[in-house]
């Protein structure tokens, strides 16, 4: 029954961003920055109030002269609030609320609007906090991204999410909001540890899986030279996997992921539920590429995926410098069930709806599940396991 007072209300909002890709962002002489900040109002004095990862304040110890000297040769048209904001790096940014109240305590000191910016300069977990921050103060100020690691600048960085944990969960807070531009920074990842540098794979190779199967049998060709970090295939590997989730973001139909399905979070159901049991002592992105070979070894036990390619995938993560075992895997809870597999119901509460996962029949061939069998997941862990005593 329709009531008379009724109203359908429909409008749409076209999002724009662009994802720079640039060395040396903060050199005076080099523009994409100020470009970026003056894309929309190109006269106006712009502020800024700028969020430094601390791990990169120590990496980069010039960095808040450099900002400061950028800042004085574009004095036209762009003013630091105040010197930078240092938060903690890694996964703790994202446990403690007091920090998302102090961040926003200080945009509301200096009198941050709407359009005012917040310039984040860290890791994929400052990203994530501080854009939450900057989401929800005056329901969203701009935020301009300056990724530094592996993994910020090939997913998490690129994207339109953010959040914070909370009960227990990954990302239980935060929200979709849209950054004003991502600049991507090459010269960062020379400071990253070895360890965060290989987890940053972890998305290139889950990406390649569900979206290009040519860029896997690249993945394969170029495994040695990505585990020795060596520059140039680092970088086309970071700009390719970067195109490839913004292509699903643009194109993909579900930027705000509304619908059940998930379809670039191979491997992330087992991943975020590790990340938790582990208390974060795993990055995520050595969760993913463990939940990655839990996924493709269930493909080939379901029988979608044969064990010569679900071999391959796996060889490719340990070529790369993944260990594909925890001993979180093994965790049971007092029912004797295996604690990973509570990462599917939180993995379907997270999307609603019917739980969907992504398996795989090849390389750039996923298939959606509805239903994950318990004993199948547990043959996958035991594989996993075998293997991890093996090459011990
Ligand atoms: N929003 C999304 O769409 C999305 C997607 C994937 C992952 N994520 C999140 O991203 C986080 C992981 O991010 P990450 O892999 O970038 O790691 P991270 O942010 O946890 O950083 C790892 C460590 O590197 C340090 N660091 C950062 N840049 C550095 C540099 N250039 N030199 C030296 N040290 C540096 C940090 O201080 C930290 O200690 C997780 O919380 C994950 O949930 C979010
Ligand atoms: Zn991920």
């Amino acid at each position: 029954m329709t009531g008379e007072h009724d109203l359908a209300v429909n409008f749409s909002v076209p999002f724009r961003y662009a994802v720079h890709f640039t060395e040396r962002v903060f050199d005076p002489d080099n523009p994409v920055l100020i470009d970026a900040l003056r894309r929309i109002e190109k006269t106006r004095r712009h502020r800024v109030l700028v969020v430094v990862d601390a791990g990169v304040e120590r990496a980069h110890p010039a960095l808040a002269a450099g900002l400061r000297s950028y800042a004085a040769r574009y004095a036209q048209h762009m003013q630091l609030l105040g010197e930078p904001v240092v938060v903690p790096g890694g996964e703790q940014v994202k446990n403690d609320p007091a920090i998302v109240a102090e961040l926003q305590q200080r945009m509301a000191t200096l009198g941050l609007d709407r359009q005012s910016f917040c310039l984040v300069i860290g890791g994929g977990a400052v990203q994530d906090m501080a854009g939450f921050a900057a989401a929800t103060a005056h329901r969203g100020v701009r935020v301009i991204r300056v990724p530094t690691t592996v993994l910020g600048q090939n997913d998490s960085g690129v994207g339109v999410k953010n959040g914070v944990n909370a009960f227990g969960m990954k990302n239980f807070v935060g929200s979709f909001a849209v950054p004003f531009a991502v600049i991507n920074d090459f010269e960062f990842l020379g400071t990253l540890s070895r360890r965060d540098r290989v987890a940053g794979m972890a998305e290139a190779v889950k990406v390649a899986l569900v979206r290009d199967a040519a860029f896997f049998e690249w993945l394969t060709q170029q495994t040695r030279e990505l585990a020795d970090l060596e520059p140039v295939s680092t970088a086309y590997m970071i700009a390719h996997c970067a195109r490839l989730h913004v292509e699903h973001i643009a194109g993909g139909g579900d930027p705000f992921e509304q619908g059940s399905a998930r379809p670039l979070d191979f491997g992330h159901w087992a991943a975020h539920k590790l990340e938790s049991l582990t208390e974060h002592r795993l990055r995520h992105g050595e969760a993913v590429g463990i939940g990655i070979a839990l996924d493709t070894r269930y493909s080939v036990e379901a029988g979608l995926l044969d064990p010569e390619t679900g071999e391959r995938i796996v060889r490719l993560l340990t070529g790369l410098g993944f260990h594909l075992y925890d001993a979180a895997l093994e965790l049971r809870d007092a029912t004797g069930q295996l604690r990973v597999l509570d990462g599917l119901r939180e993995f379907r509460e997270h999307l609603g709806g019917e739980l969907t996962v992504s398996l795989l029949r090849a390389p750039g061939r996923p298939v959606d599940v509805h239903e994950m069998d318990v004993a199948r997941v547990a043959r996958a862990i035991e594989w996993l396991t075998a293997r991890h005593r093996d090459a011990a």
